[in-house]
């Protein structure tokens, strides 16, 4: 079983190893190894159940380290950086030869950030390579935002959890890359487009599934708990009989058994719903309910990203 601590110098033990690693950012847990190793990139793939073409998100700890991984930084990337980081956003830049095709799946592109969390931070710059990690949560099902949630899922695969308590954004970064020179963002996240577009002005979001995603993030269904998501929307509401529980944005829901709902956010406080969202959304998985029923958010700042995840977990 995993150990959970607050120990940087054992988890950069196992790193050093080629081990795997859980590591907390302000986004959600991700599931860290040497991102030049393909070893610990296979090890990464393996525990997470994760099909090889859904490439890693490599962490580094200061742009001026960037300059190993990739061949180019475009300005709208360089401000963005300048804006964001450390913080939940992602770049797709041009790759080096140095980072193993196994983290980016082949495409000629690799996706960076800063994470914005001390313990991580430090740890970054206690080691000689960058950290490749994914969401630390099995293929397809709800991101962890606690070192509890990593240990309950892949415990018995991890042989450290580096505990920096709950996430402070809850959400996954937000993707954005620079092909011919337009910002096009993949992947709604952590950073909410309103913020990104005052800094570089109006950007393309391109973040519908297709059978070949581009991240597979853009998978119709992901994010998903085991029980069926519903939206709550005009025209649905629990059957009669029905095992219902609700995840809902201010106040419960008329239909549903109090004890059965949780509620994201009483002020209406759409940064506090995200930090919420995927515990609430484990909570009811756990419930003794068929069915969830979710409402969606109102579509500004951080719940653009919500609704998203929203709808791609009410993809059966
Ligand atoms: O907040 C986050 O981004 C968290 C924390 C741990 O940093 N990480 C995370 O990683 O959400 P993951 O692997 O669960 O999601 C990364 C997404 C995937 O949908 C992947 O397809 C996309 O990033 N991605 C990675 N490299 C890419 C690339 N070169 N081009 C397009 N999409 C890429
Ligand atoms: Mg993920």
């Amino acid at each position: 079983m995993a150990q959970i601590g607050t120990d940087k110098q054992a988890a950069k033990g196992f790193l050093e190893a080629g081990n795997v690693v859980g590591i907390p950012t302000e986004t959600v847990y991700g599931l860290a190894g040497n991102a030049l190793n393909p070893d610990a990139i296979l090890t990464i793939f393996r525990v997470k159940n994760r099909p090889s073409f859904d490439p890693l998100i490599v962490h580094t700890d200061s742009f001026a380290k960037l300059d190993q991984f990739v061949t180019d930084i475009p300005e709208l990337a360089r401000k963005l950086a300048k804006a964001f980081w450390p913080g939940p956003l992602t770049l797709l830049l041009p790759k080096r030869d140095l980072i193993p095709d196994l983290v980016t799946a082949g495409l000629p592109t690799v996706a960076v950030r800063i994470p914005n969390h001390p313990l991580t931070l430090d740890l970054l710059r206690s080691l000689a390579f960058p950290l490749a990690a994914p969401s630390a949560n099995p293929f397809g099902y709800i991101s962890p935002t606690t070192a509890q949630h990593v240990a309950d899922q892949l415990g018995d695969q991890v042989p450290y959890i580096l505990d920096g308590g709950p996430a402070g954004i809850g959400i996954e970064s937000t993707i954005i890359g620079f092909e011919n020179n337009v910002a096009t963002v993949f992947r709604l996240g952590g950073m909410a487009l309103e913020q990104i577009e005052r800094v570089i002005g109006p950007v393309l979001v391109q973040t519908h599934s297709t059978s070949n995603p581009k991240a597979p993030g853009m998978l119709s269904s992901h994010y998903a708990p085991r029980k069926p998501l519903i939206l709550l929307s005009a025209g649905t509401s629990p059957q009669p009989g029905e095992r219902a529980g609700a995840l809902v944005f201010r106040e419960p829901f008329g239909g549903i058994q109090a004890n059965h709902q949780r509620v994201l956010s009483p002020t209406g406080d759409l940064n506090e719903a995200a930090k919420n969202l995927f515990a609430h959304l484990r909570t009811l998985d756990t419930l003794p309910i068929d069915v969830i029923y979710a409402e969606l958010l109102p579509n500004s700042g951080l719940g653009q990203a919500m609704n998203d995840r929203l709808r791609r977990a009410s993809v059966q």
